[in-house]
């Protein structure tokens, strides 16, 4: 599955409490660890830059490659108005060849989980060991079987509303979202969110069924996305609260949860010479004893 227009241009305000910079740290801390001096980071599956883009402010090269072109052009436009250069790739992290060499692979947010079949698991190990230099570092995460199996996933709701003060009512260069991706006393063209320039505000909601298939190892995340607009006030710091657009859509996102022993012999199969797991975010805590956040390095 790829992401789609309505999902893609949502995925930012749905993530926005989502620590990037935390998880660059943590990147770093095992670039550390391994005594690893990355210049160059091939970032697969970036979606909208969450990582790269703080990477790249942060001194790195980053080239960027998802396969989906609406979360590309957020990635590109962000990048744009942050000033910063890098490369995104449109394409399949099961079916390009890069040619190319760089000291550390990323591929965060699960998107392993997202190879929902052996092969495409396989494939994605073999480019990122095909596109590393000697003793360079692959770093994902993914999601965590013992923890998918000891928790089942449940229905949830998420609901995020735009303040009125981001939303301005018409298009003008002044319409800007503070973000922390571009730092502090920055802020993106809200174009970045999408959600369209003419509405004062906006509301979000994502209903999230999940169905597992133990046999597959697969959890079929089943997303429906209402994105509600409130028509403006002509007083920009008014919001009528008038609904003048719904836009729903629906999206099945099937993730893979993986367990410690596969993913040794994907990543061993690939080349790979040492594999340590760590809980996520946790860099002095090895091993993979589930405590409610499973993330595997
Ligand atoms: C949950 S998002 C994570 C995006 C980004 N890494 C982040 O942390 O925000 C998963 C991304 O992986 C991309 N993706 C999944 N499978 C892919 C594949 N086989 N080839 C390229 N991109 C893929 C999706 O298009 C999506 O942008």
């Amino acid at each position: 599955m790829t992401f789609k227009e309505t999902y893609a241009t949502a995925y930012d305000a749905l993530y926005q409490d989502k620590d990037y910079e935390k998880e660059c740290d943590f990147i770093e801390a095992i670039f550390k660890k391994y005594k690893c001096k990355p210049k160059t980071i091939l970032d697969l599956g970036c979606g909208t830059g969450g990582h790269a883009l703080i990477l790249a402010k942060r001194g790195y090269k980053v080239t960027g490659i998802d396969r989906s072109s609406s979360m590309l052009e957020i990635a590109r436009k962000k990048a744009e108005w942050a000033g910063l250069v890098i490369e995104f790739i449109e394409g399949d992290i099961t079916g390009v060849s890069l040619n190319r060499k760089f000291d550390a692979v990323i591929s965060m947010f699960a998107v392993m989980s997202y190879q929902t079949t052996n092969d495409a698991i396989a494939k994605v190990c073999k480019l990122a060991k095909e596109s590393l230099v000697p003793g360079g570092l692959f770093i994902f995460d993914c999601w965590h079987g013992f923890a998918v199996l000891s928790d089942r996933p449940t229905p949830r709701i998420k609901e995020i509303s735009m303040p009125p003060s981001i939303h301005l009512p018409s298009e003008t260069e002044s319409q800007v979202i503070p973000s922390p991706l571009v730092g502090e006393g920055q802020s993106l063209p809200r174009t970045c969110f999408g959600g369209g320039g003419k509405f004062a505000n906006e509301k979000i909601i994502r209903f999230t069924q999940p169905e597992l298939d133990i046999i597959n190892h697969i959890v079929y995340v089943n997303f429906r996305v209402l994105r509600i607009s409130l028509s403006c006030h002509p007083d920009p710091e008014l919001v009528s609260g008038e609904v003048s657009q719904v836009k729903e859509t629906f999206e099945s996102h099937p993730m893979r949860f993986l367990f410690p022993q596969e993913i040794k012999y994907f990543l061993e199969v690939a080349g790979f010479e040492k594999v340590d797991f760590y809980p996520f975010l946790e860099i002095d805590r090895e091993g993979l004893e589930y405590d409610g956040c499973g993330e595997i390095k």
